[in-house]
């Protein structure tokens, strides 16, 4: 067999959260690419159903758009449901949805921190139980979950106590599951990107250019298109001994 064939994901079927629009569309495309079936999710239907027709029209594969905010357990198990009832099984599923405000630790508001930690290390749990629930019976899955090189590091001018514990909570999660479930055919895995070019951060040019370029040993920010390959791999057979990790794609940020 061909290196390349270990990439191949022909026939399978990957779930990716938050896919309408960032990281997540970007994923969801290249997953796509690589020959898997996408279900494309979001907090609004709509806007999922137009990114699941756009990359059914530009990769051949078959899409689904699905509505499901992560942090609400009953929409999870009604988006599985919907997966299985569409395509009778659930190979990969990165657990990307994720928020992020930015505020002095003395001042987050208790809702802002419940709110953050509903999405991003609630969903993530929420997402990967229900999601190993599927691949345990089945027997195989793969399954990545969105962290940051906020897990690792502390980002800087932006005060962001709340995002980079949840972050950090997202590699714990990822590593206690994955010895759960390593025995039984089911891998967890995390990324951890850098500083990417998403209306997430689009908010922050000034900041951009004085404080995170300048920081970045790579010199730049990353280009959403790059995590691509890095999501292609965790989810495929080119990852088949690799559970409980963590891929750091930050441009050598947390380096210095
Ligand atoms: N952009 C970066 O520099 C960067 C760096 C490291 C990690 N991340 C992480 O990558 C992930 C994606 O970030 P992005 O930059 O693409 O952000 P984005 O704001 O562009 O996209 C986030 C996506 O998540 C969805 N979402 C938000 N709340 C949700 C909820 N409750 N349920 C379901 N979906 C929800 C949004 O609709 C959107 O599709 C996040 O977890 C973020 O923390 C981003």
């Amino acid at each position: 067999m061909n290196v390349l064939d270990k990439f191949k994901l022909d026939g399978k079927v990957a779930l990716i959260t938050g896919s309408t629009r960032g990281l997540g569309k970007a994923s969801a495309i290249a997953l796509a690419q690589a020959g898997a079936n996408v279900v494309i999710t979001g907090t609004k239907l709509k806007d999922a159903q137009t990114v699941a027709s756009e990359i059914a029209d530009s990769t051949g594969r078959k899409t689904l758009g699905l509505q499901c905010d992560v942090s609400k357990s009953e929409q999870v198990n009604a988006m599985m449901d919907e997966i299985i009832e569409t395509f009778g099984k659930l190979d990969i599923a990165f657990n990307n949805a994720g928020i992020a405000t930015v505020a002095n630790a003395e001042d987050i508001p208790e809702e802002d921190y419940d709110n953050l930690m509903a999405v991003n290390l609630k969903g993530v749990f929420l997402c990967t139980q229900a999601a190993g629930r599927i691949m345990l019976r089945q027997g195989s899955g793969s399954i990545i979950n969105m962290a940051s090189m906020s897990s690792h590091i502390v980002n800087v001018p932006q005060n962001i106590a709340h995002y980079a514990a949840s972050k950090a909570g997202v590699l714990q999660l990822t590593k206690a599951i994955a010895a759960e479930w390593a025995p039984r055919g089911v891998r967890v895995n995390a990324i951890s990107p850098g500083y990417h070019n998403t209306e997430m951060v689009a908010g922050f040019k000034e900041l951009q250019e004085q404080w995170w370029v300048p920081r970045i040993p790579m010199g730049r920010m990353a280009q959403p298109v790059e995590i691509g390959p890095a999501i292609v791999f965790l989810a495929s057979d080119a990852s088949s001994y690799m559970t409980g990790g963590e891929l750091v794609t930050d441009g050598g940020y947390s380096l210095w």
